[in-house]
């Protein structure tokens, strides 16, 4: 999950690194006051989940309240790279003397932690790595030694800094990777990290990834999803602890299990090339138990969007056979009564299969076509999706 530069700055601050207070606003008005609070010339920033907001229009420099509310409309409802700004920041203006770049990052190829540094922060770091990669430093940071004042005047003398902020930046670097590590983040990232003339220095940016793998251990991160931004449909699925992926075609599917549940993508998709050039709409893994109220709350959420047009239900039973699956979906199809209105496709495999055929051939639902096998179940799905019904 990425975070808002506001939400990446409340960590920072909560682990040392040195930022500016500040305050959020969704209206003119709202930021008006907070920069009546400040009292000083402030910086309004949008928040939005991207950079480049400044060449984006969507940094501004205000001296008045007046001029804050001011630019704050500017920038409200401004599109940046496709986000639309929601809100914004209002925050003291900093005299910058130098700016600087500091990263820590989750490095997967190489299966360790990465820090990225170089005193010649501001500018988009994909650019700098491009023009002048010598001028960005690398270092791979173990994953049990970590990040100490060693390690960090390190990094530090790798990224050149000037030896009158060393000692700073080297502070910051070890406050960053507490966060990194405390927050269990995939990346931490301040660009720019500024001296300021009194020869300061300060995060004046943030970006932060958070690992929502970890969220079990981080009550307090829930509070830092955007439930207005997030997807209904998703965020139901959370709630009800099923995996669901939003995808832009016309034809749902549940599954049990990721394996069982990805190669049904890609024969759908293989089959709708017959049938219009349909697609997945979605995804939903069931997992293994798929009781009667898994299966309601599944094809629930499936039915919920509104691009559906026929659902597949790939099902292999194993621990839970075939006949408890089955007797799920005709449950559901009853929890749901007239909420489930577009046809089902179900094939149904693996432990007590025949039982399982039997119940459903039994209940005898008007939606339902059970099909024996995958390749053939998609390819009915993909036409009744076809068909629009
Ligand atoms: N509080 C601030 N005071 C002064 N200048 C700022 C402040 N915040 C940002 N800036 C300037 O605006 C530029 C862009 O802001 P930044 O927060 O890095 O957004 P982005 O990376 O999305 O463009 C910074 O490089 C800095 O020069
Ligand atoms: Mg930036």
């Amino acid at each position: 999950m990425d975070l808002y530069e506001y939400q990446a700055k409340d960590l920072f601050a909560a682990h040392g690194v040195p930022v500016l207070p500040g305050s959020v606003a969704q209206t003119p008005d709202e930021a008006r006051a907070i920069a009546e609070q400040l009292g000083q010339t402030v910086v309004v920033k949008a928040q939005v989940k991207t950079g480049g907001r400044g060449k984006a229009g969507g940094v501004k420099l205000a001296e008045t309240p007046e001029e804050t509310k001011a630019k704050a409309e500017a920038i409200l409802g401004l599109d940046i790279k496709g986000h639309i700004t929601r809100r914004v920041l209002v925050t003291p203006a900093s005299d910058i003397a130098e700016e600087y770049y500091v990263s820590f990052l989750l490095d997967r190829a190489n299966r360790t932690f990465l820090a990225m540094a170089s005193a010649e922060g501001g500018m988009e770091i994909e650019q700098l790595a491009v023009e002048r990669p010598e001028a960005l430093a690398k270092i791979a940071v173990d994953p049990i030694n970590g990040v100490d004042l060693a390690k960090a005047k390190e990094i530090v003398a790798a990224g050149k800094f000037p030896a009158e902020v060393a000692d700073q930046v080297a502070e910051v670097l070890v406050q960053l990777w507490q966060t990194f590590v405390g927050e269990d983040a995939t990346l931490v990232e301040v660009n720019p990290l500024v001296r300021d003339p009194q020869g300061k220095v300060i995060a004046l940016d943030g970006k932060v990834t958070l690992d929502e793998n970890a969220s079990f251990r981080h009550p307090a991160h829930a509070e830092l999803v955007d439930k207005q931004a997030e997807d209904p449909l998703e965020a139901k699925a959370k709630e009800k602890h099923l995996n669901y992926v939003k995808l832009d075609g016309q034809v749902g599917i549940i599954g049990n299990g990721a394996g069982l549940v990805m190669s049904t993508l890609d024969v759908v998709a293989y089959a709708g090339e017959k049938h219009g050039g349909v697609k997945p709409a979605n995804f939903l893994d069931i997992g293994g138990g798929a009781s009667a109220e898994v299966m309601a709350n599944g094809l629930e959420i499936i039915l919920g969007d509104p691009d559906v047009r026929s659902v597949f239900v790939n099902v292999f039973g194993g621990i839970t056979a075939c006949d408890a699956v089955a007797n799920g979906i005709v449950q559901a199809l009853q929890i749901l009564g007239d909420e489930a209105s577009k046809p089902l496709v179900v094939r149904l495999d693996g432990n007590n299969v025949v039982e399982g055929r039997r119940i459903l051939a039994e209940a005898n639902h008007p939606l339902v076509t059970v099909v024996d096998t995958m390749d053939n179940a998609a390819d009915k799905a993909a036409e009744l999706a076809n068909a629009g019904v």
